[in-house]
């Protein structure tokens, strides 16, 4: 039986100060979730140091929105995988949409960032996903096949999560249909090539779609922007039911 994994993903949202404030509604609105659920924060880098001692004891875990492949060097803005673990951070978002188009991360690049996060311990989190051209061209499944064959390579399936966000749903408020959403995610299983890698939905998730998402037989869990940023909002999508 594979796990569920639900995430909230900050981006370049909340200061210290906003993300204890969110932790003291939403740490007793998720306390009851069934133990099969994990829900996970990625904040900004800034506020890690702090939450991690807000959330010691919970039943909430770290992630970063990254991690550099190196331990130490000269990579100006990066951040490596031993400062992130020194605050108890447990997993690591690469390969998300936004680094991919706004700084050109590569397919080899988010890789090695899988590859290093693991190799220290680190979970990742590797995101894949089409955009809306590419859909139109009827390219989705070859572009989501080559992140995944590529993203993957060498590393440990049993010790990752594959985040499934089609670019064209992101942010945007158009959700990805449930049952083509289910459908990619059973192809990337497909392709994979392991019954219980853990793939995640990602793209306009909100309280209003997450029981059916979540009723989806190949959809594992989600991977949540705006509506994780509201603590109401993200503790009714850890608190789904699924159909
Ligand atoms: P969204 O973002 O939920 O705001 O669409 C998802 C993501 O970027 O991970």
């Amino acid at each position: 039986m594979r796990k569920t994994v639900i995430a909230g993903n900050w981006k370049m949202h909340m200061t210290c100060a906003s993300a204890k404030e969110f932790m003291e509604t939403f740490l007793p609105l998720s306390k009851d979730l069934p133990l099969d659920r994990r829900v996970i924060i990625a904040p900004p880098f800034t506020a890690i140091s702090s939450l991690a001692t807000i959330l010691e004891g919970t039943h909430i875990n770290l992630s970063s929105q990254n991690v550099h492949w190196e331990d130490s060097g000269a990579f100006t803005a990066e951040i490596s995988p031993s400062m992130l673990l020194e605050h108890n951070v447990r997993y690591a978002i690469v390969g998300h949409s936004e680094p991919r188009k706004y700084f050109s991360e590569s397919d080899e690049q988010i890789n090695l960032r899988a590859k290093s996060a693991q190799t220290h311990g680190l979970i990742p989190i590797v995101c894949v996903g089409e955009s809306l051209e590419q859909r139109e061209r009827g390219e989705a499944e070859r572009v989501i096949r080559r992140q995944v064959e590529q993203g993957l390579e060498q590393t440990d399936l049993s010790n990752l999560v594959i985040a499934y966000e089609p670019i064209w749903a992101i942010g945007t408020g158009k959700t990805c249909e449930a049952n083509e959403a289910n459908r990619i995610c059973g192809l990337i299983r497909q392709w994979a090539g392991f019954n219980d890698l853990l793939i995640q939905y990602g793209g306009s998730v909100k309280p209003g779609n997450i029981d059916e998402i979540m009723s989806m037989s190949d959809i594992d869990g989600v991977l949540v922007g705006g509506a994780s940023l509201e603590p109401q909002n993200f503790a009714r999508i850890a608190n789904y039911q699924a159909r």
